[in-house]
């Protein structure tokens, strides 16, 4: 596995690739979701590129930019273990420059996690673009767990006729139900068991939707009741455009959580 700090390195080594490239960005604190995403590029290309950035204009003021966990060594034997052929770390300074060609997410990045963090997806948008301007991958990876980023690239991705395959992978989850995330090490022991209830509600949802349930209110209702002793956030029904929704269509639904406990708020989200 190489290393490449710099964005010319790795341009100069795109030049010579001439098989696919499978490439799967990501904020490092490397857990079980990610290293899902990089054995399946890895399966379905001939090279597969991992970046680590923890890209600061999707954080808002105030957010956790400072404290987002940072395990620089742990993540490369990582990349090394999964077979990644070039981990790109660039710096921040690399990536921008003083004045900036914006990307405006569109209103429905305002919506749910964009409503919460306003112009957090702008951020995303912007370093998802130059890192695949750099990478100019093949097939590019991304989490269901982030289900609103996921849609937000896709439509990118059409709306600017980028030739790049979007993978949508599958939630990780610990063996308890806890969706893995980079943030869950903010949790106590107490919020680790309360945090349970999120998936325990997803859960419960689906063997309503399974038992022909078609109200969104009555599935809302029950997601509630199983999470009343949490902070929620919100709860949604959406379709796989993120249209909220009144009936409940198979296969064309996210229901989507957001509940805090102290500073840290955990998504997660189940696709039905
Ligand atoms: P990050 O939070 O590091 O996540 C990188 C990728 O891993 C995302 O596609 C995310 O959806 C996926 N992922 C995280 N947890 C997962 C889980 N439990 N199961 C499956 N996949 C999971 O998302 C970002 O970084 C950034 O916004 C980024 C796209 C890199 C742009 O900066």
């Amino acid at each position: 596995m190489k290393i490449l700090k710099t964005i010319e390195e790795l341009q100069n080594i795109r030049k010579s690739i001439s098989g696919t490239v499978g490439f799967v960005p990501t904020m490092g604190a490397l857990h079980d979701g990610h290293i899902s995403l990089i054995k399946q590029a890895r399966n379905e290309n001939d090279i597969v590129v991992v970046s680590i950035f923890v890209n600061p204009t999707q954080f808002l003021p105030g957010e956790d930019l400072d404290a987002y966990p940072r395990k620089e060594e742990a993540d490369k034997k990582i990349c090394e273990m999964c077979k990644v052929d070039y981990l790109f770390m660039p710096e921040i300074s690399t990536m921008y420059s003083k004045e900036e060609i914006l990307i405006k997410a569109p209103n429905k990045s305002y919506i749910l996690e964009g409503k919460a963090r306003p112009g957090h997806f702008d951020g995303v948008l912007q370093v998802v673009l130059k890192l695949f301007g750099i990478v100019q991958p093949t097939n590019a990876y991304f989490g269901k767990k982030d289900a609103q980023q996921l849609s937000l690239i896709q439509q990118m991705v059409k709306n600017l006729f980028l030739p790049i395959n979007i993978i949508a992978c599958n939630i990780v989850r610990e063996s308890d139900g806890l969706a893995l995330s980079s943030r869950n090490v903010y949790l106590n022991e107490t919020q680790r068991k309360e945090a349970l209830l999120i998936s325990k509600s997803l859960y419960s949802a689906a063997s309503l939707v399974a038992k022909n349930e078609k109200d969104v209110k009555i599935i809302k209702d029950k997601i509630y009741e199983v999470m009343n002793t949490l902070d929620v956030e919100y709860v949604a029904i959406v379709d796989r455009e993120f249209n909220e929704i009144q009936k409940v269509e198979l296969n064309n639904i996210i229901i989507l959580i957001v509940a805090r406990f102290g500073n840290t708020r955990l998504l997660d989200n189940i696709w039905l």
